[in-house]
């Protein structure tokens, strides 16, 4: 299966998925919307083709997300994988790459959506916190949870400290949702809930 790993920033989500080395998976490329994104030296290195869609180069999402999908497409992937992408994308891309789209989020959904999770999460005063896998639907961080990693809250923690204990697990879990999605396994059920069949 052909997979392009779409990222904004330093891509340690992106280099862990590259290092799982999946059976059946070829990375296909690397597309950033940010020219400085560390992830594009990483891709470099590695041999991985990769590509750049400025956000800036655009006067507005519509005209964005046009230009991402005609980049992404040129490669024909299975899989669409956001990875630290930190653009909003339209209801028509996310529609066109409708149940091959998956994103992290680095909470415990439906528990903190969007920015700042580690921050919110403290000032909550949860006990655990973690990070989600799930299929990208046109409500932001609100698709059907596919895998989730759960870390304690630790007393004394702030904000760089926690993010990094979730970090690890996003490492971990994203690899794990990508090989059930190239294996075959994820289902929805009747009320849209993701299901992972057992291996054959
Ligand atoms: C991760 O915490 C991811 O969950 C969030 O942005 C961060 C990206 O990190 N959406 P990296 O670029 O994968 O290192």
């Amino acid at each position: 299966k052909s997979i392009v790993i779409l990222v904004s920033g330093r891509g340690s989500n992106m280099q862990a998925i590259v290092d799982a080395a999946i059976p059946g998976v070829h990375i296909a490329a690397i597309i950033s919307n940010r020219p400085d994104a560390g992830a594009l030296g990483f891709a470099a290195e590695r041999g991985i083709a990769s590509a750049v869609v400025d956000h800036k180069a655009y006067s507005d999402r519509t005209a964005f997300d046009a230009a991402l999908v005609e980049c992404i497409d040129r490669f024909e992937p299975d899989l669409v994988v956001l990875a630290g992408f930190m653009r909003v994308l339209t209801d028509d891309f996310v529609r066109r790459y409708d149940g091959r789209l998956i994103n992290i989020h680095p909470s415990l959904l439906p528990s903190f959506p969007g920015l700042h999770t580690h921050r919110r999460a403290l000032e909550a005063g949860v006990r655990v916190h973690g990070a989600t896998v799930h299929f990208v639907t046109p409500t932001l961080d609100c698709g059907p949870i596919i895998v989730q990693a759960v870390v304690p809250v630790i007393e004394g923690d702030d904000e760089a400290v926690l993010g990094a204990r979730v970090l690890a697990q996003e490492h971990r879990i994203y690899a794990q949702a990508v090989r059930w999605f190239v294996d075959g396994r994820l289902r929805l059920d009747e009320a849209g809930r993701v299901r992972v069949a057992d291996a054959v």
